[in-house]
């Protein structure tokens, strides 16, 4: 018998054996599948988890229980997946050590710690470090970082799209993929670029394999992409696509009967004036309804030239 065959009912059957790659590639294929943890071969008593030392200080057994098991519940104990993709130092500005790092214990207190969270911060960085450190979202488990704005915060225009993908989960800022490289082709037709505008997501973490947000991970970002917006205080924000449309305007209709129409927007110190417009990835799959995309590009120019009221 050969190294790589085994002897079974006396038919030869090779067994592969995983090179490296395949394996660094499967984790990865598991973490895009929203696995968070490592189960060992051997059993694990659970019932004698509750024996264990209290965790090292520095950081509470909820937050430690949330973060592990955030995803699959039940995929506890073992090494995050999590943790072997951020084996490097944490990215420049992140601080995990925020008193916020506490892990809410349903939806319900999710969504009230994000609001309470979300009110203290009083400027965009403030709110930036609280989301890093933030324990009640599930995505960001599985994210490879925050994915938390680009451009020009001091902006009139402020863009806002679903959620990262791939690309944006890899580099940190939203919208620099194929949708981002269509949406900086957009901006440029109007006169714009990411100098001179502000873009961000309403939810910032990059869901696995870049499936839609579930309504509770949406309803978990709410505040804190609210606060955001509240503290950029541009004069005109642009919804891309449906999803970000009627999350932050309420809007029940779909995208195709609402694009185009200017809505009031109320963000928490005055009335401002936001606008929903196809999501530059709808528009790469249907390039026909760029037109529509132009018009609204063109009414924001309009906007963007009338004389400040
Ligand atoms: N799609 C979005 O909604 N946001 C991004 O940042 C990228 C793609």
């Amino acid at each position: 018998m050969s190294a790589n065959t085994i002897d079974k009912d006396k038919r030869q059957i090779p067994t592969v054996t995983p090179q490296p790659k395949d394996a660094r590639e499967l984790l990865a294929f598991y973490l895009d599948a929203g696995a968070d943890a490592l189960i060992g071969d051997t059993p694990v008593d659970r019932m004698a988890e509750e024996a264990l030392p209290p965790p090292a200080a520095g950081r509470p057994a909820a937050a430690r229980v949330a973060k592990e098991g955030a995803a699959g519940g039940s995929l506890k104990p073992g090494p995050t997946l999590d943790r072997l993709r951020r084996s490097g130092p944490p990215p420049a500005g992140e601080n995990r050590s925020r008193s916020a790092a506490v892990a809410p214990t349903s939806p319900e207190a999710a969504v009230m710690a994000a609001r309470q969270a979300a009110r203290t911060a009083r400027t965009l960085d403030e709110l930036r470090a609280l989301l890093e450190a933030f324990e009640g979202c599930a995505l960001r488990a599985t994210a490879t970082q925050l994915v938390f704005a680009d451009g020009n915060p001091q902006s009139r225009v402020m863009f806002v799209g679903e959620a990262p993908g791939y690309d944006e989960d890899i580099v940190g800022r939203p919208f620099v993929g194929r949708s981002g490289k269509l949406l900086d082709l957009m901006m440029a037709a109007i006169g714009l670029d990411r100098a001179s505008v502000y873009i961000a997501n309403v939810v910032p973490w990059r869901p696995p394999g870049n499936r839609t947000p579930t309504p509770q991970e949406t309803a978990i970002c709410l505040p804190f992409i609210r606060r955001q917006i509240e503290l950029a205080n541009p004069d005109f924000m642009v919804c891309l696509g449906g999803p970000a449309m009627q999350t932050l305007l309420s809007v029940k209709d779909g995208i195709t009967r609402t694009r185009g129409r200017w809505f009031p927007y109320d963000t928490g110190t005055r009335e401002i004036r936001a606008l929903a417009t196809f999501h530059p990835a709808f528009l790469l799959r249907s390039p026909l309804q760029k037109r529509f995309a132009w018009r609204d590009f063109l009414a924001l120019k309009k906007a963007l030239a009338a004389p400040a009221t």
